[in-house]
């Protein structure tokens, strides 16, 4: 499974890049509005750091906006990759987007059924929130389950990024579900990493360490 970032930040984003395990970048409008920096800079920024798909939202309502707002960014770099509401004007969006081969990131999506619309307009990519589909009652992880059920039974090039992950038990349900992807956050990222019993093990072995005698 490809790890992205879910962030706009980019202190956040040279530090797990330096980790060696970082695939690619999701930003949207409400990350950005965190940095003081002009989004279309800041996505520059970003993809001279991580050389993977980088995320960058439309902000249009209509399609024929979208696919200019759209051209735009992907002019920035290579790696570019459009975030687009699913709307139907996003999927009129999309499906034109992905005929010019720009490559789309579905965002916003709540249900299998919007998956697979998704993937027939020839999104690249899907994101579907399982922390705040959790946050309403609903089940996020069942929701990538059922989404993956229809991508293993057709051909669609289409990769899932599970999106809006709140823990690391999210993560690794991504991954035993075969997603393709997980988008996480920084703070995420770093509960990953991190185990109290690695630490108290480290330090059980450096105290016993200090006790063998030395040449
Ligand atoms: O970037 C899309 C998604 O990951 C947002 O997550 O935490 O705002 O629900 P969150």
């Amino acid at each position: 499974m490809k790890i992205f970032i879910d962030t706009a930040n980019l202190d956040k984003i040279r530090e797990v890049n330096s980790w060696g395990i970082l695939d690619g970048v999701t930003t949207n409008p409400s990350l950005v509005a965190k940095e003081n920096t002009d989004f279309e800079t800041l996505v520059g920024e970003i993809c001279g750091i991580v050389d993977g798909p980088i995320s960058a939202e439309v902000m249009s309502v209509t399609a024929p906006e979208m696919v200019a707002e759209a051209r735009k960014l992907a002019a920035i770099n290579k790696n570019v990759v459009i975030k687009v509401p699913m709307t139907e004007e996003g999927l009129k969006a999309t499906k034109a987007l992905a005929d010019e081969g720009i490559r789309v990131n579905m965002t916003l999506v709540f249900s299998a059924a919007q998956a697979l619309l998704a993937c027939k307009a020839g999104a690249r990519y899907i994101s579907p929130f399982v922390g705040r589909f959790d946050d309403v009652g609903e089940d996020g992880m069942r929701l990538i389950s059922e989404i993956m059920d229809i991508l293993d039974s057709y051909d669609f090039e289409t990769e899932v990024i599970v999106a809006s992950i709140r823990h690391p038990i999210h993560v690794t349900q991504a991954a035993r579900m075969g997603a393709h992807i997980a988008t996480i956050p920084y703070d995420v990222l770093k509960k990953m990493f991190n185990h109290p019993l690695t630490d108290i093990g480290i330090k059980r072995f450096q105290d016993d360490w200090a006790k063998v005698p030395k040449k």
